[in-house]
């Protein structure tokens, strides 16, 4: 039996968050507007009305939530760089002291013996960008390869690793397609663009990390699909969902190319132009980011518009969310992503992966969250089966360090290792803590021997 205690030498450890969900101070030091600052103000747009403008106050806490992460004994922390801090109105003049704030947070990390791993893009665009077109728009891939340049012509020189993007797929659906997260665009197939185009600004950003001898990671959320049958109809609903969904945000990177979307009747020579995938592909990457969360179960469609539906994956645990837990998955989707890609798949690192729990404070002071526990664990077991099975798995970094503003859920889903009552600011950490320290403590140690 495989065992995580079996993860390789030297596998890094680590936790992620991202910068609208934590930081709060969206007035401070000059920061422009993001999408989401204008999304949150939309009646409805989030659940109760909640908004990031305080969020965990990791502005102005974020030593202590860095002496957090050095308790965990973490080799590594993935946060995001709020681009309208860099750049308020997402082009042109760059805001000196938006970059302070990420240089002190870096200085903080490196003094903690914590390697930064940033990512430039967890979708809080500049509302500036959005009024011209935002991923819509062609010319936001540019925008975004400038303001690469200058936040890596100041932090570049202590920080190794970059991750471009977060999550194209859900940024295009759920903000473009299905108009649930910022900018709150319901375009369904016509919101295809804000991939490409996104797809686009990685390559360009990644060009510019590479002139400045940084490696370039990207991170995408990738689910294994399974077809709810044998039936052909079935299974080709799954196999245009799985194109849609990882191939289309993999393809293009790994090989090159973009997948067979014909399923969908829709032209991507509208808007790919010629040396696009080169620009894409060519910079190549150093790592593939994967958030992982669940599988998806799909079957052909009723009379709807689309080619595929999701079924219900039944009798297994279920997340706060209602996600449904199954660990396995993981390792299905890092065996598949191997039996895919062959030798044009970079080592992986699993830049997300976690749970919602309803987590409360006992009377005692303490947070018992052995949900999170097990759903931790289990997919560290998948992982370790897959790296037996020959993937090439270099690190983990669980979502998330602190419960945290959940997009359009607010803060009703609570996703940390850290309890946050976000009336004090007053972090608990929770019996997951304590245990994925341990985990950490544990497997150096069995290494050092
Ligand atoms: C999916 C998850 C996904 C999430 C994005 C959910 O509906 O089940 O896999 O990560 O949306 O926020
Ligand atoms: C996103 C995170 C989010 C998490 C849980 C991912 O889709 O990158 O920002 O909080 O899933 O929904």
């Amino acid at each position: 039996m495989v065992e995580r205690s079996e993860l390789p030498v030297g596998f890094r450890w680590g936790v992620s968050t991202a910068s609208y969900q934590i930081e709060g101070a969206v007035e401070e030091d000059g920061r422009g507007h993001s999408v989401w600052d204008v999304f949150v103000e939309r009646p409805g747009a989030v659940k109760d009305g909640h908004t990031g403008r305080v969020a965990c106050d990791h502005y102005h806490r974020y030593r202590e939530d860095v002496s957090l992460m050095r308790e965990l004994g973490l080799d590594g922390y993935r946060f995001s760089i709020a681009w309208p801090r860099v750049q308020p109105s997402g082009s042109g003049a760059v805001n000196a002291a938006g970059l302070d704030f990420y240089e002190r947070l870096v200085d903080e990390l490196l003094g903690a013996g914590i390697t930064p791993l940033p990512t430039l893009f967890h979708w809080d665009l500049p509302q500036a960008l959005e009024e011209s077109g935002g991923w819509l728009a062609r010319d936001t891939a540019y925008r975004f390869a400038e303001y690469t340049s200058a936040v890596v012509e100041r932090l570049g020189d202590r920080v190794p690793a970059w991750i471009t993007l977060n999550e194209p797929f859900v940024h295009m659906v759920y903000g473009y397609a299905l108009g649930i997260h910022a900018p709150g665009r319901a375009l369904m197939l016509d919101a295809l663009p804000a991939a490409h185009h996104q797809l686009l600004g990685h390559g360009l950003a990644a060009s510019v990390l590479r002139q400045h001898g940084r490696q370039v990671l990207i991170a995408n959320n990738l689910t294994p699909v399974r077809a709810a049958s044998d039936d052909p109809a079935d299974v080709a609903a799954a196999a245009a969902y799985d194109a849609l969904h990882n191939r289309l945000f993999t393809d293009p990177l790994l090989l090159g190319r973009y997948p067979d979307l014909s399923a969908f009747g829709v032209d991507l020579d509208d808007f790919v132009r010629d040396g696009d995938l080169a620009a894409i592909s060519g910079p190549g990457l150093d790592g593939l980011g994967v958030n992982y969360y669940n599988p998806t179960r799909i079957s052909a469609p009723g009379d709807d518009a689309l080619p595929f539906a999701e079924a219900p994956i039944d009798g297994v645990p279920r997340t706060a969310f209602g996600w449904p837990v199954v660990p396995d998955g993981l390792r299905e989707l890092l065996v598949g992503l191997r039996e895919r890609y062959g030798s044009a798949l970079p080592p992986i690192t699993i830049t997300e992966n976690g749970c919602s729990v309803a987590d409360e404070v006992g009377p005692d002071g303490a947070v018992d969250d052995r949900f999170r526990i097990d759903y931790l664990a289990g997919h560290l077991d998948a992982v370790a089966r897959a790296v037996a099975e020959g993937v090439d798995v270099r690190g983990y970094y669980t979502w998330s360090l602190l419960d945290n503003f959940e997009w359009a859920e607010g803060y009703h889903q609570r996703f940390g290792l850290v309890h946050v009552d976000f009336e004090t600011q007053k972090r608990t950490p929770k019996a997951s803590y304590a245990w994925y320290r341990d985990l950490i403590a544990t497997h150096r140690a069995d290494h050092a021997r």
